[in-house]
C-alpha cells in the first residue's frame, strides 16, 4: 500500500494562533519546568544527602518520603509541579484551554472538513463506544474531563504535551529513541500504535517507514481526528480507529509491532492482563509488543519518592499501583515466549542529569514482548 500522496495535495495545517502573550508565558512556564526538573531536584538531592546521610540510595521509601517531606526544595518542586501544570491549561486568558476556546468555531470546522473527506478505513470513528469507566472521567495530567469530552481535546493535548515530554527534547524524539531500539533482522509491514492519541508516534514512524502500513487505536474521537488532520497535512495514509485496547476489531495474528508510549501507567493493573491477552491476539506470531513506560529505579529511594509523587502532583491516577504491577510475569502468562524488560538506558541518560549526582525528576524502563 502506498502510504505517501502526491495528489491530492495536502490538507492545510491546522493552526493554533499563539498571541505574543500566549507564546512567552509558555515559554516562561516552559523555563520554570525546566528549573524545577534540573538545578532544583539537584539541590533537593543535596539537602536529602545532608538531610538522611550517606548512602542515600540504601535507605527504604517511607524514611526516604519522610525526610523529603521535610525539604523546603521538595516542597517547592511539588508547588512547581502541580502548578505549572494547572496554569498551563487553566489560566483563564493564556491558558491552553482559554486559548484554544477563542478560536473553536474555525478550529473545529475545519477539522470537521478533513475528517468529513477522509476515505472510510482511514478514520473509524465510533460515537457508541462505550469508554470504560477508569478512562472517563479521569483528569489526568490535570486535564480537566479527560481526553474524549470535548471536540478539541485532541488538540489540547498536543499543545500541553510540549511542556511535558523530557525537557530538552523535541516532542517526537521519545519516538526516535524508542524505535532505535527495535530488532533490524525483523519487517514491520503492518504496525499498531497502541493509545496512539495525537498521532505524533505513529506519523513519526510512517514517515520513517513508508513501507509499513500503520494502525492507530485509541478511545478518544477528538484526538483521532487530530491525528487525522495531522496525517493529511503531511500526505500520508494512515488507519486510525476508535475502539478500546481491550476489545479490538483486528482479525487474530493482524500485526508485525504493536509499540506503546506514555500508556502502561494510565491503565489500572486490574485490566492490565486483559489487555495484554488483546495485544498478544492481534500480534503475529514473532511480533513485537514493544514501548517505554516510567518506573521506579530499583535501590534508589530518592528517586522512587520522587516518581511517586507525580502521582498525586499531576492526577496520574493508576501510576503508583502500576509501579506494583508485575508485567514479566503477565506476560509469560500470557504466552509470550520472549519478555525483556530493562532500563531505557539512552532515554534514562538523555534527560538532564543535574549536578554531580546521578539522579533525574523521571525514570523508564523499555518493554519487548515477542509472541
Ligand atoms: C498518555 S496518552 C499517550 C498518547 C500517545 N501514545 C503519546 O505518545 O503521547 C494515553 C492515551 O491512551 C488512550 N487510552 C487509554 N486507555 C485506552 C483504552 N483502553 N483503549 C484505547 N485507548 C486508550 C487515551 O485516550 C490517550 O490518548
Amino acid at each position: 500500500m502506498n502510504a505517501v500522496l502526491s495528489e491530492p495535495p495536502r490538507t492545510p495545517t491546522l493552526e493554533v494562533q499563539e498571541s505574543r502573550d500566549f507564546k512567552s508565558y509558555h515559554a516562561f512556564l516552559r523555563a520554570a519546568r525546566n528549573y524545577m526538573e534540573g538545578p532544583l531536584v539537584a539541590a533537593m538531592y543535596s539537602q536529602y544527602e545532608a538531610a538522611a546521610g550517606p548512602p542515600a540510595a540504601a535507605r527504604d521509601r517511607q524514611t526516604a518520603e519522610n525526610t523529603m517531606d521535610g525539604l523546603l526544595t521538595f516542597q517547592l518542586y511539588s508547588w512547581a509541579f502541580r502548578n505549572l501544570q494547572r496554569f498551563k491549561y487553566h489560566r483563564p486568558d493564556l491558558g491552553i484551554f482559554a486559548a484554544v476556546q477563542a478560536q473553536r468555531d474555525r478550529l473545529l470546522t475545519q477539522l470537521d472538513e478533513t475528517a468529513a473527506s477522509a476515505p472510510a478505513a482511514e478514520l473509524r470513528l465510533n460515537p457508541a463506544l462505550e469508554v470504560p469507566a477508569y478512562f472517563q472521567y479521569v483528569p489526568f495530567h490535570q486535564h480537566t474531563g479527560g481526553v474524549t469530552h470535548d471536540e478539541l481535546d485532541g488538540i489540547c493535548y498536543e499543545i500541553g504535551r510540549r511542556t511535558t515530554v523530557p525537557s530538552h527534547m523535541d516532542p517526537n524524539g521519545i519516538y526516535h529513541l524508542l524505535f532505535n531500539t527495535l530488532p533490524t533482522n525483523k519487517t514491520y509491514h503492518r504496525v499498531l500504535d497502541w493509545g496512539t492519541g495525537h498521532g505524533g508516534a505513529l506519523i513519526t514512524w510512517q514517515r520513517l517507514h513508508p513501507e509499513s502500513e500503520c494502525h492507530g487505536v485509541d478511545l478518544s474521537a477528538p484526538c483521532l481526528k487530530l491525528a487525522h488532520q495531522r496525517a493529511r497535512e503531511q500526505g500520508l495514509h494512515i488507519y486510525l480507529s476508535q475502539q478500546d485496547l481491550e476489545h479490538l476489531d483486528y482479525a487474530d495474528n493482524s500485526f508485525d509491532l504493536i509499540f506503546f508510549n506514555f500508556m502502561l501507567h494510565e491503565l489500572p493493573p486490574a485490566n492490565t492482563p486483559a489487555l495484554l491477552r488483546e495485544a498478544y491476539r492481534v500480534l503475529k506470531p514473532g511480533g513485537l509488543f514493544a514501548g517505554h513506560e516510567f518506573n521506579l529505579r530499583p535501590g534508589d529511594a530518592f528517586q522512587n519518592v520522587l516518581q511517586r509523587s507525580h502521582a498525586w502532583l499531576n492526577n496520574e491516577t493508576y501510576s503508583v499501583p502500576w509501579y506494583e504491577t508485575p508485567l514479566g510475569e503477565i506476560a509469560r502468562e500470557t504466552g509470550f515466549k520472549q519478555v525483556r524488560i530493562e532500563p531505557f538506558e539512552r532515554l534514562n541518560r538523555s534527560v538532564l542529569r543535574p549536578g554531580k549526582a546521578d539522579v533525574n525528576a523521571n525514570y523508564w524502563d523499555l518493554y519487548q514482548l515477542e509472541k
